[in-house]
């Protein structure tokens, strides 16, 4: 019987349309499943939408539509989606099947019948916008969520407690016997700090919330929304509907999961688990962040790419590509256009699309599409023996969850290939009857080493690989090659090539700026993203947040560009109690001298901070308008004194 491989991406929450992070994440699970699928195993992929709790209730509420037809709509993006970008799950769950509710009451069943539920009330500060609970604090202290920083919301009702504190040791000890269990190493050892630190009970349900599962015991309360959304995980194998199906694949190989969301998999879940006497995860990993110009990329903050837009402009390939290669696995990555484009035009069409086209041109001009069996050319056995250490290299790191590294080994194989027909010039040997066998062997070592990069890469680029493997003359999939016993082989040799059009075009900068305009006009999913980035959906906060902004008014007295800085004015202005130096990006928009003597807003206690050497010491208000964020300054219509406050 063949080894079994259960892999997971998250459940994504469904207040909002797929963004990029989640896409990421699901793009490496399928990646890793169809490399083990390859490697002989039996692989379930797990994919789903978590589509409780208050986050998307107040999202249904603001569109004025139920919880379960927001969930419906933003589920059907994620189908089409996954779709869209070759994603082969085997699993998905909606946290509102019915058959997710049978596991979930299950789960907590047995947790209770083994004494870690009890019931209690629950005073404390929430973020609904990660449905987690904020360290202790009192209600007329509102904190900022540790996680993501924003306001949180103070709650104060009757709750079933988990009984988190009981499970430090085990826990502990969990992470010592498989030091595998959670990966990266850093973030492990942060997880065993947080754990030392001590684990306080954990509420599980909420009463004053109504779109959940109801308590099986008490159906006031619904489960609170990890609770709930981690137990799919056990749903979508069978737990309490196929017993055999379960005990097959569980438990899980791998979680795979965003750093976010680590200390719920790593923390949580293995007790809610130890607690119901179910195996825990053999391993959960935390992987790194997409920045956007060093910040992450959220929909709260509106710097997300919409992942339709993207497949739409670069397609599935090329997209799948630059995010798997580009970061290193765990740790952050900054996001740019420029570097997918790079990408395209350097690894996929130079390198490795002329690595195929020239090969098939050759074969067909000089061999009538024949491939030939090997004869003798310069390098003939560095090729075969840099390909053997790069299949065993690029396995190493896959097998370690390495794939920027894995594919790296690819392209050192292509590039060596390319250079390999270079050094023997065989458009210049071709004329000569005598140099034959010589020719043959550069053909043969080009196809040859194609065969084995179409294997490698169609883990990662499963439809490039397909073509790839078609061009060649190859019947049957790619994915039938068992990457275990990859090897330099013959299999070629006499097989007609059939050729077919380039692999990727090359991209024009200012053309996919342009496309990148029209897809995100056209597409619904970026309408919807667009809608997520207004300031009207922006979090909720109280008067007394927004009475900490201290906005004044004043007048510019002096204003004059910067040496050196495009954009910045460098102005004082007069507060009426005292007069600032204000550094301000608005320079593409306004002349220096027509501030002068204009009436401004300004926030007055941002900590003063240094651009170009020069200290700045508060903010002037502008509106940002139109794609290219052109500053308008705020004003009055009514003559107001320096130092009046805005509230
Ligand atoms: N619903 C929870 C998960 C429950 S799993 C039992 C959730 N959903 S989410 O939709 O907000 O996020 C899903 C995933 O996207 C998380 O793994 C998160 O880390 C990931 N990302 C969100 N933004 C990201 C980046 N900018 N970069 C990479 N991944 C990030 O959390």
């Amino acid at each position: 019987m063949p080894n079994t491989f259960y892999i997971t991406t998250p459940l994504y929450y469904v207040n909002a349309p797929p963004h990029l992070g989640g896409t990421y994440t699901t793009i490496v699970a399928d990646t890793i499943a169809r490399y083990k699928r390859m490697m002989g195993f039996d692989v379930k992929l797990f994919s789903g939408t978590d589509e409780h709790g208050q986050k998307i209730e107040r999202e249904a509420k603001k569109q004025n539509s139920t919880a379960l037809e927001l969930a419906d709509r933003v589920y059907t993006q994620y189908l089409k989606l996954w779709k869209l970008i070759g994603i082969e799950y085997d699993e998905f769950v909606r946290t509102t099947e019915k058959r997710h509710d049978a596991s979930v009451i299950e789960l907590y069943t047995r947790a209770k019948a083994n004494g870690y539920v009890y019931k209690g009330s629950y005073s404390g500060w929430y973020c609904v916008s990660d449905e987690a609970y904020a360290p202790e604090s009192d209600p007329g202290t509102p904190v900022a969520c540790p996680d993501c920083g924003r306001p949180t919301e103070w709650f104060s009702e009757e709750s079933y407690f988990f009984k988190l504190s009981a499970f430090q040791d085990r826990l502990l000890d969990l992470y010592e016997k498989n030091p595998s269990f959670i990966r990266p190493e850093g973030r492990r050892n942060e997880i065993i700090s947080f754990v030392k630190s001590g684990l306080k009970d954990l509420s599980i349900s909420r009463v004053t919330l109504k779109w959940g599962i109801p308590l099986p015991d008490d159906p006031s309360h619904v489960f609170y929304v990890w609770f709930d959304a981690l137990t799919a995980y056990l749903t979508g194998i069978g737990f309490k509907t196929d017993d055999k199906k379960f005990s097959k694949y569980w438990p899980v190989d791998t979680h795979l999961v965003g750093k976010d969301i680590l200390r719920f998999h790593a923390v949580y879940w293995p007790a809610f688990l130890l607690a119901a006497g179910v195996e825990t995860p053999k391993s959960v990993f935390g992987h790194g962040w997409w920045l956007s110009q060093d910040v992450k990329m959220s929909k709260s903050r509106g710097n997300v790419m919409d992942p339709f837009v993207l497949n739409e402009v670069f397609g599935s390939e090329l997209l799948r590509y630059y995010l798997l290669r580009e970061m290193v696995f765990g740790q952050d990555c900054n996001f740019a256009l420029e570097a997918i484009i790079q990408r395209a035009n350097s690894d996929l069409a130079n390198d490795l699309g002329n690595l195929l086209s020239r090969t098939v041109a050759m074969l067909s001009k000089y061999r009538a599409g024949r491939v030939p069996a090997p004869g003798e050319a310069k390098g003939d056995s560095e090729v075969r023996e840099l390909a053997a250490r790069l299949i065993a290299n690029h396995r190493a790191n896959f097998d370690d969850y390495n794939f920027s590294r894995g594919l790296e080994n690819v392209w050192e194989l292509i590039s060596r290939v390319n250079k390999y027909i270079v050094e023997n010039e065989p458009w210049a040997i071709a004329e000569k009857p005598s140099e034959a066998r010589k020719l043959d062997s550069v053909l043969f070592h080009a196809a040859e080493s194609l065969r084995i990069i179409a294997a490698l890469v169609a883990p990662a680029i499963p439809k490039t690989a397909q073509t790839l493997w078609e061009q060649l003359g190859l019947d049957g999939k790619v994915t039938s090659v068992p990457l275990g016993t990859l090897r330099w082989s013959q299999d070629l040799v006499g097989k007609t090539i059939r050729g077919g059009p380039s692999l990727f075009p090359r991209l024009d900068p200012k053309e996919v700026m342009k496309k990148m305009e029209t897809a995100a006009g056209q597409d619904e999913g970026a309408a919807a993203a667009k809608d997520a980035a207004n300031p009207t959906t922006a979090p909720q906060i109280t008067i007394e947040d927004f009475s900490k902004i201290d906005l004044r008014v004043a007048t510019v007295l002096e204003a004059e560009r910067v040496k050196g800085a495009d954009k910045l004015l460098r102005l004082v202005v007069d507060l009426g109690f005292e007069k600032r130096q204000i550094l301000a990006g608005i320079a593409v928009a306004y002349k220096p001298e027509s501030l002068v003597g204009r009436k401004v807003v300004i926030v007055a206690n941002l900590q003063p901070r240094k651009l170009r050497g020069l200290e700045s010491n508060g903010m002037i208000v502008a509106a940002s308008i139109g794609p290219e964020d052109k500053p308008v300054l705020a004003g009055f219509h009514e003559e107001v004194e320096n130092g009046a406050r805005l509230k």
